[in-house]
């Protein structure tokens, strides 16, 4: 499919410390590798409004694996399942439950794009490998990041199908109207104790990030649990990634739970963005998508931290959307609680309105949410 305006909608937070050698024209597609690829594929449709796209199983050939693409605007999911008994698929989701797999950027040069990160360092995943059908190719290459997680880069300009070589398109009758959603806003990764830095490093040295913001734990504390935060984001602004570490508290941390249910590192939550907030929460909650929830004092005083905002504040207060304002503007954000069973990733919905931060202002009434939720889990 053409993809050239891809992100387009992204509002580019430029980072000139940035070296684009690569460089990243955008999030291609997110892979997660699931148990049952047909359900998580109804799940995202009917919850989250995504549409059918395309598909790769049993009837196009593909003997072990199953896959299912679902779009909604910028944003592309690749649900995949094994079809049998052992293999890597069906290791990674015995250590980690359903979970990112695969975090797709798209590239004009895939080959090159291998070269200059394996040559800094990378691991590699997957060496440059060109795959075609009537419609065209596209070129794949891969290397490792933190856990399990790899990045595979796409490039697809010679490219005409509906996804990629080995897919078919999915069109089936059921569709659920979209919920708003339009492109990835970021992606965070959750890492290990003290290896916020080690892989802060690697998407410097390797993918020639920059750092955008750092927290510390004193910013992002709560009486009980603590976590470290830094932000990588590559040099157009359209590729963010913060990388969170637990930090010493009086009781578990949030990114302590993950790993332990995750198994390691791996994808804490994709924040996906709207350009309208209330919007886009009604509908998903309307259709079964549960968020985190702050006390009504949060909205006593938070205009008077964040000043004016277009919104009037009882939707957002119904809804419990959280507000906050950096130099350049502010922002609406709102978290689900994990969306599966082992309390690993969640969604984050964002709607900017010139802030180009990512809500340190909420992150004291949110972690006191996640910590009553932990409580109820009996993990905090
Ligand atoms: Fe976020």
């Amino acid at each position: 499919m053409s993809n050239t305006d891809s992100t387009s909608l992204n509002l580019p937070i430029e980072n000139p410390e940035a070296q684009d050698f690569l460089p990243l024209l955008g999030t291609d597609h997110v892979e997660l590798y699931v148990g049952n690829a047909k359900q998580a594929a109804y799940y995202y449709m009917s919850a989250w409004g995504f549409q059918p796209l395309a598909y790769k199983g049993l009837e196009t050939g593909s003997k072990d694996t199953v896959s299912y693409v679902v779009q909604q605007d910028k944003i592309r999911l690749v649900l995949t399942s094994p079809l049998g008994a052992g293999g890597e698929i069906n290791k990674h989701i015995n250590d980690h439950g359903d979970g990112v797999k695969t975090i797709a950027l798209w590239v004009d040069d895939a080959a090159k794009s291998f070269k200059e990160t394996t040559q800094r360092g990378a691991e590699p995943f997957m060496a440059p490998e060109t795959q075609e059908d009537e419609n065209g190719k596209v070129v794949l290459s891969g290397i490792h990041t933190y856990g399990e997680t790899v990045h595979v880069f796409v490039e697809r300009s010679a490219y005409n199908g509906v996804f990629m070589p080995g897919y078919m398109p999915w069109n089936p009758h059921y569709k659920a109207p979209d919920t708003g959603l339009r492109y990835i806003d970021h992606m965070v990764g959750n890492v290990g104790w003290n290896e916020m830095n080690k892989w802060c490093d690697f998407y410097r040295n390797v993918m020639g990030f920059a750092q955008l913001i750092s927290f510390d734990d004193k910013d992002i504390s709560t009486e009980y649990t603590a976590l470290m935060s830094k932000v990588m984001s590559n040099g157009n602004g359209r590729i963010k990634f913060p990388i969170n570490e637990p930090a010493e508290g009086r009781k578990k941390s949030q990114i302590e739970e993950y790993i332990q249910f995750y198994n390691g590192a791996g994808v804490q939550h994709i924040a996906v963005a709207t350009d309208n907030i209330i919007e886009t929460v009604t509908a998903l909650r309307d259709r079964g998508v549960e968020f985190l929830t702050v006390p009504a004092t949060y909205y006593e005083d938070v205009l008077d931290r964040v000043g004016e905002i277009d919104e009037d504040l009882a939707p957002l207060r119904d809804l419990g959307i959280l507000i906050d304002r950096d130099e350049e503007g502010y922002l609406l954000q709102i978290f689900t609680k994990p969306i599966l069973d082992r309390p690993t990733m969640f969604i984050e919905i964002i709607q900017r309105k010139g802030a180009k931060s990512f809500g340190k202002g909420n992150f004291k009434a949110l972690f006191e949410s996640i910590e009553r939720e932990q409580a109820n889990r009996g993990t905090l």
